[in-house]
């Protein structure tokens, strides 16, 4: 079966948006590809997609440069859903009038259907709160298109034409705040577009599986592990698929979350029989980091000597051809090269000829970060390594302030240990982007029993973020953080005290270093 054959076209009108859309999508069991709007009608054809939604977009429809689409897309027979400013789009290209209010409308509103809201709406309450965010509004529906509900400011807030397959809402359907918005996006790929539903996680496994045999047939490939959700699935996934013609390299640095080393190997060499090298290099990374204590060179030291160890490993596997890597959908659509699937990666190595290049094995290329924690799930990882929240390449080695040393290490993965625990018990772990503990370099006066103290702080950095690029410090509950303390002290020797970063980002960043 092609999991792909059926196929929703997700015109980008603005970034913000569509990567949503095309998520929602997804869990409806389509699959979805995010497309330019300066794609032609004829090379969105090629595409051959079952349906096209319009994504929303920042710009007026009747602004200078405003972001249009070849009309010629609305001949290829093919249903169109358009969003916001997708509707106005619609209407505007097709006889309808997009007109500017007084005021604009953001946020909650209420949606009033006419008469049962037509086929997207069919079903849901005659009034239902919609997530708003519009300045302009679609004030003359295009001859032979039924409005089918509107709202204090969208006379057309939602409106069809089946004859010629054309759809709008002016509310975004892709939000969580939308009641129904799932239910219209779903009700419009089935009854609207007739589609079944193929994007399942047992198809994405089996036609993933087929397509690494076919890429790497009796080849070996590479893989570098790094306790990490995405090379952790792809390398699972590789696995299932050519077996002991993949070799994984895990290096482990030292610098690692506790027991993370430990895991990585029950899971993949003990659980999964995968064919693991193992470098244990702490005591090299110690040795680069002695006496370093500017963040860069830090960086740059733990950077450099990674790749070192990581190629002296790499020499050892004879003639691999393939690098797998746990490349996501989001870094293909921000890179633009979504046709750039055959790049080679450059890897002078040691031992190796110096021109040696590898074709990249990606298997995750088409999959959002929540589907690639999905696809790891069934194929069996453990919760811990699936749910795992990101951690910096350079790990705690970013996370000590000043030089860093074994025993700073050792205090620092305890200290983090507490702090994760403890928001797990609470059951928060899922709603925090990243939580940690940061070990300064500075020490300070206490009193515990009847002995004066001299002890490190703790820093407990927890945030909420949904990519990273902005972050909120964590408004954990004072009794949780009440636990992380007493415990950090009680328990990990040499810490004295406890802070809580109250940071956002900007202007801190997530990590101190
Ligand atoms: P900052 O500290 O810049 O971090 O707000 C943003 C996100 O990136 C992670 N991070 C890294 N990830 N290699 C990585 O793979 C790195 O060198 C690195 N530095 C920071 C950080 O944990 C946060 O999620």
């Amino acid at each position: 079966m092609d999991i792909t054959s059926e196929k929703v076209l997700v015109v980008d009108f603005g970034a913000q948006y569509a990567q949503l859309i095309a998520r929602r999508v997804r869990e409806a069991k389509v699959y979805s590809e995010i497309v330019s709007s300066s794609l032609s009608a004829a090379e969105i054809a090629e595409r051959k997609p079952s349906a096209i939604i319009f994504s929303g977009g920042p710009a007026s429809v009747h602004a200078e440069g405003a972001k249009l689409i070849d009309p010629a897309v609305y001949d290829l027979g093919v249903p169109i859903l358009g969003i916001c400013y997708g509707a106005q789009l619609i209407a505007q290209q097709n006889g309808g009038r997009v007109g500017r209010n007084d005021r604009g409308e953001y946020g909650r509103t209420t949606l009033r259907l006419n008469e049962g809201g037509g086929m997207l709406l069919a079903g849901t309450p005659e009034e239902q709160s919609v997530w708003m965010s519009h300045f302009d509004a679609v004030v003359e529906a295009p001859p032979g298109v039924t409005a089918t509900a509107s709202t204090a400011d969208a006379p057309v807030a939602a409106f069809e034409d089946h004859q010629r397959g054309l759809f709008g809402v002016q509310f975004h359907p892709e939000v969580m705040h939308t009641t129904h918005g799932q239910q219209v996006i779903e009700r419009f790929l089935r009854e609207a577009c007739g589609l079944h539903g193929t994007w399942t996680m047992r198809s994405i496994i089996d036609t993933a599986v087929d397509q690494i045999r076919a890429q790497v047939g009796d080849g070996t490939a590479l893989c570098g592990l790094s306790g990490g959700v995405d090379s952790a699935v792809a390398a699972a996934l590789v696995h299932r698929a050519i077996g002991d013609q993949l070799t994984c390299v895990f290096v482990d640095t030292g610098l690692m979350r506790l027991n993370e080393g430990e895991q990585v190997v029950e899971t993949f060499e003990r659980n999964f029989g995968v064919r693991l090298i193992h470098v244990e290099a702490g005591d090299r990374f110690f040795a680069a980091l002695a006496g370093v204590t500017e963040p860069e060179a830090k960086r740059r030291a733990i950077g450099e000597l990674f790749i070192r160890v990581f190629e002296d490993a790499e020499a050892q596997v004879e003639g691999a051809q393939f690098l797998v890597q746990g490349t996501l959908y989001p870094d293909v659509i921000e890179s633009g090269s979504e046709h750039a699937s055959t790049i080679k990666s450059h890897h002078n190595v040691g031992g190796l000829p110096d021109d040696m290049e590898f074709a990249l094995v990606e298997p995750l290329r088409s999959l959002f970060k929540d589907e690639v924690r999905a696809v790891g799930h069934e194929l069996g990882l453990p919760d811990e390594i699936v749910q795992r929240q990101p951690f910096p390449g350079p790990g705690l080695g970013v996370r000590i302030i000043g030089e860093v040393t074994p025993e700073k290490v050792e205090t620092l993965q305890y200290a983090d240990f507490i702090v994760r625990e403890e928001l797990a018990k609470a059951g928060l772990e899922r709603e925090i982007w990243q939580s940690f503990a940061v070990l300064p370099d500075i020490r300070s006066v206490g009193v515990m029993g009847d002995e004066r103290t001299y002890g490190y702080p703790i820093i407990i950095r927890a945030v909420t973020s949904e990519d990273a690029m902005t972050a909120d410090w964590a408004r954990i509950p004072y009794e949780v953080l009440e636990t992380m303390s007493s415990r950090i002290i009680n328990e990990v020797a040499g810490v004295n005290r406890v802070a809580y970063d109250i940071t956002s980002k900007p202007p801190g960043t997530i990590e101190w270093e």
